[in-house]
């Protein structure tokens, strides 16, 4: 069982690693003047230096679409992994070991932490066995009776690996819990369930078992089939430390272990649709798991390929399913990215359809499919009766907040050239009415404020700060952003050489880390030999401000009557002779 990670280590872990090292082996990198230069690999472009990496910041950031992080963002990134297996990613190759912290040993209350190590083991180990049951178990015959009906090879069953669990409440429970912690990480994992007195009993009984991997080809989950009509026909695992269904593509692994670049991928509602779609060549299917496509599916989806196809039900569930997806994939597209829809009749669903008609019938629909912009606009007309007299501003009122979502981009244009035709108006008139995307380069051009230049300076130069004194006035002071400064600073005082990629670490996963990576890059066009003077200048300014507020404050009680302690007296004089000097 294991703790978290000390904060210490992952400093000095990313301390210890070249970030120039890590990227390169992944995306080739081109020197240019301090930094490094490549194709940016998180956005589809044709800009092809628009990523750029620097060795002295240990920090990345692309230019076009914005993306930027350390080293561990980047692997979390690019690799699609985790925090904490991006860490054991850097570790295993300084050969180290990845320390954990005890846990509040000696409290049974407090629940402990399983390492997800054991709980990736334990899920391979459960589908290696409904594998085997498949085939051996004695309700073996009915179930490969169904896989049949259903028109499944055995081939594909295997490559899905495919599964049955057997029927009875503890056929997994009394193979692997065999001990009260393995029965916990058990629960943990979503396969068995605690019973209210004690004790557990399996999740997943007399069903057809999908496990669904993650990227890595781990398994995380199971969404179990049942073989008759029963209720619920799909059960799936719950949310669980490794398995998390809103972000999560059951197919996703098959597909890219099929293919070294992903030219398209099709998404479809169901585990059988993907299975079925794949046995018949159509090796590019991925499935939400029984929720909505939610934004991290369409982000992890862009990351993969250029081309998203979502295939939906014709009827009115698939076609709000469709509108849901496309709402948001809205700030995901630019230039470079398709998304398209495609509607089946009623009653069919890919599965059916594919076994029905084959490979090159599907492939035909994919071929006719809707490009977003025909669904959008579609979709708002139907809402909207051109006849009337304020049709006009209804469609500009339902289409301006869907529009505004896109990035700039030669797509958005056409998108307000077409709204602009619609609605009979100027381009120019549409220009007042639609907010601009805030892009990361809109912030960039952001108002300089004296406490946006100096964190930025901070973040860029940690090394400004290196040695300061503390600045007690400054817990005094309210300013906005003087929080996240003294915290800043705090670190940078005791760390000589960190750098941004470092210091952003300490944010990693909170409200602030935004706003921060995005100061990290912010050009304030200022000098190199002037950033530590530019920086103690706005310290001095906001020294300055709170020893005028604190006049004003001695002032005003003086005036209110109240009369001042001597004390109080002394510190007026002493403040105001210290502003007479500044
Ligand atoms: P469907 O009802 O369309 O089923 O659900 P299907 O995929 O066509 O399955 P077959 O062909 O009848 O075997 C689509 C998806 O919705 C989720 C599952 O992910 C399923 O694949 N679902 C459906 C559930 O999670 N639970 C259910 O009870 C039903
Ligand atoms: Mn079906």
């Amino acid at each position: 069982m294991a703790g978290r990670i000390p904060r210490h280590f992952i400093d000095d872990l990313i301390a210890r690693t070249d970030i120039v090292d890590v990227i390169d082996t992944r995306v080739k990198l081109r020197k240019k003047g301090k930094d490094y230069r490549a194709c940016c690999p998180f956005h589809n472009g044709n800009n092809n230096s628009s990523f750029s990496v620097s060795s002295d910041k240990q920090f990345y950031h692309c230019f076009n679409c914005g993306a930027s992080g350390n080293v561990l963002t980047f692997l979390m990134e690019y690799d699609g992994i985790e925090f904490v297996d991006a860490i054991e990613t850097l570790a295993e190759q300084l050969s180290i070991e990845v320390p954990r912290e005890e846990t509040g040993s000696g409290n049974s209350q407090q629940t402990t932490y399983i390492d997800r190590k054991d709980l990736y083991l334990l899920m391979a180990d459960i589908t290696t066995f409904y594998q085997q049951q498949l085939r051996t178990h004695k309700n073996s015959k009915k179930v490969i009776e169904y896989l049949k009906g259903r028109g499944l090879s055995g081939e594909t069953v295997k490559q899905f690996k495919i599964g049955y669990s057997p029927d009875g409440w503890d056929e997994v429970r009394k193979r692997f819990a065999i001990s009260t912690e393995l029965e916990k990480q058990l629960i943990e994992a979503g396969m068995l369930i605690a019973k209210e007195s004690s004790g557990s009993y399996d999740r997943f009984r007399d069903r057809l078992m999908f496990p669904i991997h993650d990227k890595r080809g781990r398994v995380i989950g199971f969404g179990g089939r049942v073989l008759g009509n029963e209720e619920p026909k799909y059960l799936n695992s719950p949310e669980t430390p490794i398995f998390h269904k809103g972000k999560e593509l059951y197919g996703l692994y098959q597909v890219k272990q099929a293919h070294k670049t992903i030219e398209r991928v099709l998404v479809v509602e169901g585990y059988m649709d993907v299975v079925a779609l794949g046995q018949y060549g159509i090796d590019y299917a991925v499935a939400s798991l029984g929720t909505a496509t939610t934004p991290d599916h369409i982000h992890t989806l862009f990351r993969n390929t250029s081309e998203i196809v979502c295939c939906f039900d014709g009827d009115k569930a698939g076609r709000t399913a469709a509108w849901r997806a496309l709402e948001n994939a809205l700030p995901y597209i630019q230039d470079g990215r398709t998304l398209r829809f495609m509607f089946l009749a009623d009653g069919e669903d890919p599965d059916s359809f594919v076994q029905k008609e084959g490979k090159e019938n599907f492939e035909h629909l994919i071929g006719q499919s809707m490009p977003l912009s025909d669904f959008l606009f579609q979709q708002l007309l139907a809402q909207v009766d051109m006849s009337s007299s304020d049709s006009k501003s209804k469609l500009a009122q339902l289409a301006i907040p869907l529009i505004s979502q896109l990035n700039e981009s030669i797509f958005r244009q056409m998108m307000e050239e077409r709204l602009t035709k619609l609605l009979g108006i100027e381009h120019d008139g549409l220009e007042k009415l639609l907010p601009k995307k805030d892009s990361t380069k809109k912030v960039v051009k952001n108002k300089t404020t004296p406490m946006r230049l100096a964190i930025s300076l901070l973040l860029q130069h940690p090394n400004i700060a290196y040695g300061l004194p503390d600045f007690p006035e400054f817990k005094e002071l309210q300013l906005p952003g003087l929080t996240l400064l003294n915290s800043l600073l705090e670190i940078c005082r005791e760390s000589p050489n960190i750098t941004t990629g470092q210091l952003l670490e300490h944010w990693r996963e909170t409200p602030q880390s935004k706003q921060l990576n995005q100061l990290a890059v912010w050009e304030n066009n200022i000098k190199e030999d002037k950033y530590e003077d530019q920086f103690l200048d706005t310290l001095e300014k906001f020294l300055n401000l709170h020893l005028n507020n604190k006049i004003e404050y001695l002032k005003q009680k003086a005036r209110s009557g109240d009369a001042l302690t001597s004390e109080e007296t002394q510190q007026l004089a002493r403040l105001l002779s210290e502003q007479k000097q500044n």
